[in-house]
C-alpha cells in the first residue's frame, strides 16, 4: 500500500509532484550564501511547498507497512527515509507542519493532507506509556483544532490529556518521563517533558477541569526546583524517589556529560516555561525563561551563525556536530518570550536565528528526502541520528516562520 492511494483525499497536485519529480527539476539550490540575500517569507514558503510535496512523493515510492504501522516521517539517514510508528515521541510533528501550510497557504490540499496524517496517530489520545502526548498530540490536534474547530480534535485533546495524568504521581509532584532503564532510573523526569505542559493546560481550558492545570504548575515548579543549576543551564535527567519525592541523582542520556549544557534540552526549557508563563502568568517562569534565554544567548553570539552545537560543552567544537533542531525551537521560543518581555530584543534575536537557518541550514529542494533543515543531532551518545534532516527542526523552523508573521 501507498500513501497516494491510501485514504478517502486525493491530492489534486499528484501528478503535478510526479511530474516535477519526472523533469529532474527539484535539485534546486535555493540557498544564498549571505543573511543579506535574505529570501522574503513567501519565497520561502513557497520553497517550503515544493519540498513538502518532494517528500510526499519520496514517501510514495516506499513500500508502507501495515495500515497504521507508519505515521509519518522522521528523518533521512544513509540515503533512506525513515518513518515512525505512531507511538514515536516524534510522529505528531509533520502533520502538524502539515497544520502550518494550510494555516499560511488556504490551500485545501494541505488541509487534507494534515487531516489524513493526524488521523494516522489519532489512536494515541489513549496512550499512557508516553509522556510525549503533548509532542504527539497537541501539536497536530492542537493545530488543526485551532484552524478547523473540528470537535473530534477537540475531544483528542481532552482524552489525551487525561491519559498523560495518569503519569503524574504527587509524591515527587512530577509526571513521568521514560519507563525504560528501570536498573537505571526509578522516576526519570527529563527537562524535554515541560513541553507536554501545553496539552494539559490547553485542556484546562477546554473543560474548566483545573486537575490538568494542576498538574502541570506542580511540574513546572519541581522542574524549577530541581533541574536547574545556578548558570541557569538544566540538566536532562532528574531521577526522583517515588516513595519520598526526594531526587536521587541528576544526570543526562542525551548529553556530553552530567553536567554539561545538551543544546536541545536548554532550548526545551526555553520553550516551556515562556509557554507556562503564557498560561499561567506567574512570573517566576517569566524570570526562568528570560534566565534560560540568557543562557543560551550568551553562547548563541560567539557562534557566527547562532546555531549551536549538540551540546554547549562538546568535545571537539567547532568541528562538533551542529543541532539545528536547537536553534529553530529556540528561534520559536524567543518569538513567544518577546511578547512577554522587552529587553533584550528576544525577536531581534528570534528573527537573527531564523535568518541564519533559511540561510545556511536549508536543504535544496527534491534532496535530503524532502526535509527542510540540515544538520540536526538526536542522540549523539548513542550514535544515532547525527548531523541529519529531523522532522522536529521542520516543525519548529516552520513555527518560528509563522510567529515572525505576527503582530508585535
Ligand atoms: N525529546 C527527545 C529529544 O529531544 O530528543
Amino acid at each position: 500500500m501507498r500513501y497516494f492511494q491510501e485514504g478517502n483525499f486525493v491530492p489534486h497536485n499528484l501528478s503535478h509532484m510526479k511530474k516535477i519529480l519526472l523533469a529532474g527539476l527539484l535539485v534546486v539550490p535555493i540557498f544564498p550564501a549571505a543573511f543579506s540575500q535574505q529570501p522574503n517569507t513567501k519565497q520561502i514558503f513557497r520553497d517550503i511547498e515544493k519540498q513538502v510535496e518532494y517528500l510526499l512523493v519520496n514517501m510514495d515510492t516506499i513500500p508502507v507497512g501495515p495500515k497504521g504501522q507508519d505515521a509519518g516521517p522522521r528523518t533521512f539517514v544513509n540515503g533512506g527515509l525513515k518513518m515512525v510508528h505512531p507511538n514515536d515521541w516524534t510522529s505528531g510533528f509533520f502533520p502538524a507542519l502539515l497544520w502550518y501550510l494550510y494555516e499560511y497557504t488556504g490551500k485545501k490540499e494541505w488541509k487534507g493532507w494534515a487531516q489524513l496524517f493526524s488521523d494516522r496517530i489519532r489512536n494515541e489520545q489513549y496512550s499512557t506509556n508516553t509522556h510525549d502526548l503533548g509532542f504527539m498530540i497537541y501539536c497536530p490536534f492542537g493545530n488543526g483544532y485551532r484552524l478547523t474547530g473540528d470537535s473530534s480534535y477537540r475531544s483528542v485533546i481532552i482524552q489525551a490529556a487525561r491519559s498523560l495524568s495518569t503519569r503524574f504521581n504527587p509524591v515527587p509532584g512530577v509526571i513521568r518521563s521514560w519507563d525504560h532503564h528501570k536498573a537505571e532510573w526509578q522516576y526519570p523526569v527529563i527537562i524535554d517533558n515541560m513541553m507536554n505542559l501545553e496539552l494539559l493546560f490547553r485542556a484546562t481550558e477546554l473543560t474548566r477541569d483545573s486537575s490538568f492545570y494542576r498538574i502541570a504548575v506542580s511540574h513546572a515548579d519541581k522542574t524549577l526546583a530541581n533541574h536547574f543549576r545556578p548558570d541557569n543551564s538544566s540538566y536532562h535527567v532528574v531521577d526522583y524517589n517515588p516513595a519520598t519525592g526526594a531526587v536521587n541523582r541528576k544526570v543526562t542520556a542525551q548529553g556530553y556529560s552530567d553536567s554539561s549544557a545538551w543544546a536541545r534540552g536548554q532550548a526545551w526549557g526555553l520553550y516551556g516555561y515562556t509557554m507556562t508563563y503564557r498560561f499561567t502568568r506567574d512570573p517566576r517562569y517569566l524570570r526562568q525563561a528570560e534566565a534560560i534565554a540568557q543562557f543560551i544567548l550568551a553562547r548563541a553570539d560567539q557562534l557566527p551563525d547562532l546555531v549551536p552545537y549538540w551540546d554547549y560543552n562538546a568535545p571537539g567544537i567547532p568541528d562538533a556536530p551542529k543541532d539545528a533542531s536547537a536553534a529553530a525551537i529556540t528561534a520559536a521560543a524567543l518569538f513567544e518570550l518577546a511578547g512577554f518581555s522587552k529587553a533584550p530584543d528576544y525577536r531581534g534575536y528570534a528573527q537573527k536565528i531564523l535568518a541564519s537557518l533559511t540561510s545556511h541550514y536549508r536543504s535544496p529542494i527534491g534532496q535530503n528526502g524532502g526535509f527542510l533543515l540540515l544538520h540536526s543531532t538526536g542522540h549523539h551518545p548513542a550514535g544515532s541520528e547525527i548531523d541529519v534532516p529531523i522532522i522536529y527542526a521542520d516543525y519548529y523552523y516552520v513555527e518560528a516562520l509563522m510567529r515572525s508573521l505576527q503582530k508585535r
